[in-house]
């Protein structure tokens, strides 16, 4: 089947799609959101048709404070059969507490931008994939399978672009080392539609049979093109955050994640089936303002359904029978 031809209608074809609001987003947040807030949001998330949820990240409680009840959370949450609930790791201790609260899946992290992985992670990227093969076997000793996700696939606000060949050169070393899915990451909003193109169609064909998700952020406003882009390339599965919130706290400029209810809409629209109950994760989104204590980028949930109708105007019935009265009077 040519994928390529017929991106424009969906004609049923199933997408994934996986939250990372509750990471990627919640770890930005200069407020410590309450953790049994952090539980009944993932609750409700999981009754929403989303194939996966990052629910937290276990990493230093110094370096991202909002995160700091990561146990808490994983261990309290309600597991809704066929959600995969999934963590981010940075190291071996961060995968020895994810085990421990019985994640789903451990996502590992790595940069494919050597000063992005030193600024983000205190490592060269040789010292990184060092450190992470050896998360890796403690991960699959323990029967947890190892997603890794890739940053600033698609550029690196320090270096600029990054050789596609570099980044598929990780990939490789990655699922050589036994990792079942890696993410390519736009971790700062650097990525474009003919780029996404050329890197999804280069990395299904170098790697069939690896998982491949798509995680983009909305920072220069390209991101739902980004997502047309990879699936007329061929992918099916795409990181996204309720609200459109998140970022990277080590990458300036960096902005919200494509927004869940945003793509989920657009899609429906275009006849994908994402599996997702839209009402539901509206509703969600609508609360988060509350919770965060500011304004969320998502449009859609200022906005409503393309076919959410509003009433006409309230002096509309007097501007409608002037405009016929004058037909009317032309008749006459
Ligand atoms: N969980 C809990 N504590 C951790 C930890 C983890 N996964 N990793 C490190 N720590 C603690 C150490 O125990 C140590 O604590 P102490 O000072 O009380 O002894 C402290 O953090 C420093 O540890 P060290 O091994 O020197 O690591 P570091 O300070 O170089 O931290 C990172 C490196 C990357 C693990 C840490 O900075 C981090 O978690 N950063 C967050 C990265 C991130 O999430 N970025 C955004 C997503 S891409
Ligand atoms: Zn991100």
């Amino acid at each position: 089947m040519n994928l390529d031809t017929n991106a424009w209608d969906g004609a049923g074809r199933r997408l994934y799609l996986q939250e990372v609001g509750t990471r990627d987003g919640f770890q930005m947040e200069s407020v410590f959101i309450p953790t049994e807030d952090k539980i009944a949001l993932i609750d409700r998330l999981s009754d929403a048709g989303l194939a996966k949820i990052e629910a937290t990240a276990f990493v230093s409680p110094q370096a991202i404070p909002a995160l700091r009840d990561a146990e808490i959370v994983l261990r309290e949450i309600r597991r809704a059969p066929g959600v995969v609930y999934t963590c981010l790791v940075p190291n071996q201790r961060g995968a020895e507490r994810a085990i421990e609260a019985r994640a789903d899946e451990l996502n590992l992290v790595m940069s494919t931008s050597e000063t992005h992985n030193i600024a983000n992670l205190r490592m060269t990227r040789e010292q990184s994939f060092a450190a992470l093969s050896g998360v890796i076997d403690l991960s699959l000793a323990a029967g947890v399978p190892v997603n890794v996700s890739l940053s600033c696939v698609f550029g690196c606000p320090m270096e600029g672009d990054v050789p596609l060949e570099t980044v598929l050169g990780w990939a490789d070393r990655f699922l050589a080392r036994g990792a079942t899915g890696i993410t390519l990451c736009d971790t700062t909003g650097m990525a474009y539609p003919s780029q996404v193109r050329a890197t999804v169609t280069a990395f299904r064909e170098r790697f069939p049979q690896a998982g491949m998700t798509l995680h983009f952020h909305n920072t220069r406003g390209m991101g739902l093109a980004n997502v047309l882009a990879a699936i007329a390339a061929g992918a099916d599965r795409f990181d996204a955050s309720l609200g459109g919130l998140g970022g990277c706290p080590y990458a300036p400029g960096a902005s919200g994640n494509v927004c869940t209810e945003e793509i989920v809409h657009a899609l429906a629209l275009m006849g994908y089936d994402t599996g997702c109950d839209l009402p539901l994760l509206l509703d969600c989104a609508a609360r988060l303002p509350a919770l965060v204590g500011h304004d969320v980028p998502s449009q859609l949930l200022k906005a409503g359904q393309r076919l959410a109708l509003h009433a006409p105007p309230a002096d509309f019935t007097q501007w409608r029978d002037r405009a016929l009265a004058r037909d009317q009077a032309q008749a006459a």
